[in-house]
């Protein structure tokens, strides 16, 4: 089976994360938002995925290639100009012959895709979208649907006044080739805005899977950092965390001074060293190959991949990543800069 990403928006509420990477490639626990979301559905059957790219497009291609090192087929389909997510479905209608899988690259969700399929064709739907409760739906797709769970409306980005739903488009969808031919050819599109709508009316059964599953979109900072706690605290449970002893994950290669502190939850990637006398936790997350000095004190933070940070360094709440040589240290919130041996935190390098 198919699938293809959405994976072409500018990630402009999450910045300055995403001033050099595409935001499907942000780092969840030591590994890309796009890879996890990649290997979750192969494991439901899909072998063949469709990458609809444009900002960016690089960062993606370098990391996965044609998809062998995960065991899937990468195809990549890139935008000059972004055409929206209705455009860039239809950009990419050449791969599609059969019931296929559309996702905004963007979700971290364990929505059941196996259920969802069967549900898709028990309904006979030309599309299925996955629907899910939020408690403001104004930042989202509001879909109202009948009691047989099929659509009446969409209302994108809504007024409060504007529904009384709280169930929103959760950017997981199943389409059916035929409605590909309802999407204009090189215009810029809302799928959201334009084609359901316009599918409603032209009679198409959209069929709406409710799911109670954990569900988040990670379109800003504190989305991303909502999400990381999830994991942390067991909301969204990842397998390879979970099964740890006491919370405390530490990858392959890694090495831990006998005189550091780890308190739970906290995630250490491969490769990573950890100096003498060093606190690490909780709630904390290090990437792939990082250093961390003596005598250094790290708590409610996320370190990206690749990051030395110096000796006797303290930090609190706050994310850092190597995107950048020498200085993207993000301040979230209050960062607290304490003094420790006599030295504030030091540069990243
Ligand atoms: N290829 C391509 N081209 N991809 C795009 C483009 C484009 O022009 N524009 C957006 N995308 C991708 C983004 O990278 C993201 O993965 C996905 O489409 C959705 O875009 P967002 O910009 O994240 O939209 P949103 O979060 O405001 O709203 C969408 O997602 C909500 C759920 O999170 C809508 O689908 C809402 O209806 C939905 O509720
Ligand atoms: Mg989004």
């Amino acid at each position: 089976m198919k699938a293809l990403f959405l994976a072409g928006g500018m990630g402009t509420r999450l910045k300055p994360l995403t001033d050099d990477l595409p935001k499907p490639m942000v780092p969840v626990m030591g590994k890309p938002l796009l890879e996890r979301n990649m290997l979750r559905l192969k494991a439901c059957g899909v072998d063949e995925i469709i990458l609809s790219t444009s900002y960016k497009p690089q960062k993606i291609k370098e990391y996965f290639g044609d998809g062998a090192k995960l065991g899937l087929k990468i195809h990549y389909i890139c935008e000059d100009i972004p055409l929206g997510t209705g455009g860039a479905i239809k950009n990419s209608q050449e791969f599609f012959d059969d019931t296929f899988l559309i996702f905004n690259a963007d979700i971290l969700s364990n929505i059941n895709i196996i259920e969802m399929l069967k549900f898709h064709k028990k309904k006979r739907a030309a599309v299925t979208i996955a629907v899910t409760e939020v408690e403001n739906p104004s930042l989202y797709g509001v879909i109202e649907y009948d009691e047989d769970f099929y659509a009446e409306s969409f209302t994108e980005k809504p007024k409060p006044s504007e529904t009384k739903s709280n169930y929103i488009n959760a950017g997981i969808y199943i389409f059916e080739p035929e409605v590909l031919k309802e999407i204009p050819d090189f215009k810029v599109v809302s799928i959201e805005r334009e084609t359901y709508p316009l599918l409603l009316e032209k009679g198409y059964s959209i069929a709406v899977f409710k799911s109670s599953e954990y569900w988040m979109d990670i379109g800003t900072v504190e989305k991303y950092k909502q999400v990381h706690h999830d994991i942390l605290n067991g909301s969204y449970p990842l397998p390879e965390f979970h099964e740890e002893i006491q919370d405390i994950f530490i990858g392959d290669h890694t090495t831990i001074h006998s005189t550091v502190k780890i308190i739970p939850p906290v995630y250490i990637g491969s490769k990573t060293k950890i100096d003498a006398f060093s606190v690490i936790g909780p709630n904390t997350i290090i990437g792939n190959h990082c250093s961390v000095g003596t005598n250094s004190k790290i708590t409610h933070s996320i370190v990206w991949d690749g990051i030395s940070i110096q000796d006797s360094s303290i930090m609190s709440d706050m994310i850092l990543n190597s995107v950048k040589q020498g200085s993207t240290c993000m301040k979230k919130n209050d960062m607290k800069k304490e003094t420790h041996a006599g030295e504030a935190l030091g540069p990243i390098a």
